[in-house]
């Protein structure tokens, strides 16, 4: 395993104590998230997750873990997720998965949240990593054309087949490559209000706790 992989798992090893018998738990997704679940399985609790992707639910289901959608249950305890950035204001970026939006929707219903990192992508200012655009197919050319105009650089995710990525939602992904974002906020209102736009990956105001794996573990 490699360092930062370990760094992955020391910080996911390490959430695994936040999550109790009988909690709600929402599930995030990723290979930091991959660790998480292999941590709670070694517990053997009884809990409830909450997935964000098709991958996690398969995951999860594969190790036995009970797992439904958001709109089954009545509340989240805690939701434990990766991160592509965060910066000191416990704001990121999410997305490099594909999962942004299942995972906003999930982290917005949930009372408290988790992130787990490695120590590589807790940055000053975010905006180094590419930040994923989720939209609906159906002109997304154009829009495309228009971040492009106006000098966000966009580029259409693939897969690794090659082909136009679709996410679980049955939307595309175009990612920002921008270097550093001044102002998050101001990105974040001007996105959500473009027409097309499903949702991005600008987590704003969302991690309670942030969890770093390094030499030593930093929360
Ligand atoms: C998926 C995500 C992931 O949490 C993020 O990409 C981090 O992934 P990894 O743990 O594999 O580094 O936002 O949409």
């Amino acid at each position: 395993m490699n360092a930062q992989d370990l760094n992955k798992k020391k910080a996911a090893e390490f959430a695994a104590q936040y999550i109790e018998d009988g909690m709600t738990v929402g599930l995030g997704t990723g290979s930091t998230v991959a660790f998480f679940l292999d941590a709670l399985a070694e517990k053997k609790i009884d809990f409830i997750g909450v997935t964000t992707s098709n991958r996690t639910a398969a995951r999860g289901a594969e190790l036995g873990m009970k797992i439904v959608d958001v709109d089954e249950v009545d509340h989240i305890d805690v939701t434990v997720d990766g991160a592509d950035e965060v910066d000191t204001y416990l704001n990121g970026i999410k997305g490099g998965g594909a999962a942004l939006l299942m995972e906003k929707i999930v982290a917005k219903n949930s009372n408290k949240n988790i992130w787990i990192v490695d120590q590589s992508k807790v940055k000053p200012v975010l905006g180094t990593f590419p930040l994923p655009v989720e939209v609906v197919p159906y002109g997304s050319g154009q829009l495309a054309r228009k971040f492009e105009r106006e000098g966000l650089n966009p580029t259409l995710r693939l897969d690794q087949a090659g082909k136009t990525l679709v996410t679980d939602g049955g939307h595309y992904i175009l990612d920002l490559h921008l270097d550093g974002i001044a102002s998050p906020e101001c990105l974040s209102d001007y996105l959500s209000k473009e027409v097309g736009v499903v949702d991005h990956g600008l987590f704003l105001n969302t991690a309670d706790i942030v969890i770093v794996g390094g030499d030593k573990i930093e929360v």
